[in-house]
């Protein structure tokens, strides 16, 4: 069983991303600038934005950070987009979600600019995605893939499992492990699904982004199979010192002796998804997907 380190493979593309930026600055062009919208209190979206304003700062990025209050009104955060839709100094920006519940989430996405939305939320993107046109991938699909190719993860014809539909994970890896390329057998399942157990264990590679700390068992892994792990629940604990911890989708010591690879939580699929955020506005910068 071989453990995929996604801190390291993170390192490692972060070190690529820094010196492709050297080079743009060197070239006499600017640093590629990513702006972040924060509206109100939610303390896990404020140390994620954290973590991305410092990863910005690793790869040379500007960044820069919107906070809103709680009570900014959907009229008054359009307004702030359509601001930044039309400031040629930046290049890509997102809307950290969720928002306060007084937002519509789907009028703020479809609000940004597609050339702009490196979150790859907007269905322009997802439809160019879908497509197998050029767009900005959203980020924990594209961090999975970062991992298979980084480990040169075999995947063509291989029975691929996605457990979980949900609109920026279980469907668009689904619909990218199936394009040209990757070139998967895909079978998506879900809350519905009947003899999930049975199709699980017929996968060679295993995706389990449904949410539901230590859903997947060792009696559902096919031995040798690739078992990626998109889940992040937080139980208390008295073992740390925080008084929590991460538990991911996969009851991770019994199944990873059956594996080839496996992901572990943390430190698997959650430092790549920041890389994807920092490609994609690379890919901003430089004007690659929309000319
Ligand atoms: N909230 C949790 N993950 C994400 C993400 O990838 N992008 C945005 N905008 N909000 C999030």
């Amino acid at each position: 069983m071989q453990l995929i380190d996604g801190k390291e493979v993170a390192a490692a593309l972060r070190r690529e991303i820094a010196a492709e930026v050297e080079k743009m600055v060197a070239d006499g062009g600017r640093a590629p600038h990513l702006v972040a919208i924060l509206v109100g209190n939610d303390g896990a979206s404020q140390t994620y934005v954290g973590h991305k304003e410092k990863c910005c700062g690793e790869v040379g990025f500007r960044s820069t950070v919107l906070r809103l209050p709680e009570q900014t009104t959907e009229e008054e955060l359009l307004a702030e987009i359509a601001r930044l839709n039309a400031d040629d100094l930046v290049d890509g920006f997102i809307v950290q979600l969720p928002l306060p519940r007084h937002i519509s989430e789907q009028r703020v996405i479809e609000a940004i600019d597609p050339r702009k939305d490196v979150d790859g939320f907007h269905p322009v993107n997802t439809g160019r995605m879908i497509s197998s046109l050029p767009s900005y991938l959203p980020a924990t699909p594209d961090g999975i893939l970062s991992l298979l190719r980084y480990y040169r993860i075999e995947t063509a014809g291989k029975h691929c499992v996605v457990i979980g539909r949900s609109n920026i994970v279980g469907r668009p890896m689904a619909n990218l492990l199936s394009q040209k390329g990757w070139d998967c057998t895909v079978t998506i399942t879900h809350s519905r699904t009947r003899n999930l157990k049975e199709v699980v264990a017929s996968a060679d590679i295993v995706i389990a982004a449904l949410g539901k700390a230590e859903f997947v068992t060792a009696d559902m892994v096919k031995p040798g199979a690739v078992v990626i792990d998109v889940g992040i629940t937080r139980v208390p604990s008295d073992k740390t010192k925080s008084g929590w911890k991460l538990l991911g989708d996969v009851k991770f010591d019994e199944v990873a002796p059956k594996c080839s690879f496996i992901t572990p939580v943390p430190g698997g699929v959650g430092p790549m998804t920041i890389i994807s955020l920092m490609k994609n506005t690379l890919k901003a910068a430089r004007r690659e997907i929309y000319g």
